[in-house]
């Protein structure tokens, strides 16, 4: 496995957060003014679950990086035919791809690829890691605070299914933000920071809210969507209730009036979009880093 990987945040330090948080703020004020050694490089995208931020974001950012990239269909590819996920792999790396970017359903599945030798960026596995998610979540809590430590971060929702909860938890703690969570107890990894809802929107700098999985089997019994968003969600009177300075976000796509009244997702609180925007200066710092290269 190639050290430039980046499969979960555990394999990042502080120092080297910062340094692709630095990055990704340069792509996003020195617009085109950078150039990397890029142009014959290639990407393989590898996606077995449904995508549209973090494929298309990737994909954009390695074409404006200079990349020659393909986007590998599991439909209409050889995993059809039943290859593996280490045979398909490895032929991608055979063929003379320089990088890979996998999304598949099985947590923790680049485990079984501890022989592909060049780097792989993991764009999502099962309930594991999401950390291209998390390092563009950091940088839109940096741009909005300056900084991590003591910021209250309170994380909304669907916990158990979400790889996005799991690395930014991890991360923030690491960093020295405040984590607390609410929802659902079902819901609940660890129930010794978990506080009811309306507590934590007051206390909370941030908000993270989290999608409901039902893909991933998240379902509560008799429980409308209208009593999930009364109960667990941000609806317009917990939205008054938040410090005059304090942002909302989801890492999307939203189910609109399930964990978010469907009018506050774009409100003057509301970061969404702009964690959208920010994906594709990080993705570009992701990948830079992948190919180990130092300057700009
Ligand atoms: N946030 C996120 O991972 O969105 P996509 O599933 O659309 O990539």
């Amino acid at each position: 496995m190639s050290p430039y990987s980046l499969l979960t945040m555990e394999d990042l330090g502080v120092n080297d957060i910062q340094n692709i948080l630095d990055d990704a703020y340069r792509f996003t004020t020195d617009k085109k003014k950078w150039k990397l050694p890029l142009e014959n490089k290639s990407a393989a995208n590898l996606f077995y679950e449904p995508s549209t931020r973090t494929h298309f974001s990737f994909k954009y950012a390695q074409s404006q990086l200079g990349l020659f990239v393909a986007d590998v269909d599991t439909a209409t590819s050889s995993v059809t035919k039943g290859e593996s996920l280490y045979d398909t792999a490895k032929t991608l790396e055979s063929i003379g791809y320089d990088l890979l970017i996998i999304r598949h359903p099985q947590d923790k599945y680049y485990a079984e690829l501890e022989n592909i030798n060049i780097p792989i960026i993991n764009a999502g596995d099962g309930s594991g890691s999401h950390p291209s998610q998390c390092l563009l979540d950091l940088m839109t809590i940096k741009e909005e605070f300056g900084k991590f430590e003591n910021i209250n971060i309170l994380i909304v929702g669907d916990l158990l299914h979400s790889r996005v909860a799991s690395s930014n938890k991890y991360t923030l703690e690491m960093l020295g933000a405040n984590v607390k969570c609410s929802g659902p107890k079902e819901w609940m990894r660890d129930n010794s920071s978990c506080v009811p809802l309306d507590e934590g929107v007051k206390w909370a700098d941030v908000v993270m809210l989290l999608r409901v999985q039902k893909e991933r089997g998240a379902s509560l019994t008799n429980m409308s969507d209208e009593e999930y968003l009364d109960k667990y969600g941000l609806n317009k009177q917990r939205y008054e209730m938040l410090k005059s300075h304090a942002i909302i976000m989801h890492p999307a796509p939203v189910n609109r009036g399930i964990e978010i009244d469907s009018s506050l997702v774009e409100a003057k609180k509301s970061r969404i979009f702009k964690q959208m925007q920010n994906g594709m200066s990080m993705r570009k710092a992701i990948i830079k880093r992948a190919f180990n290269i130092r300057e700009f």
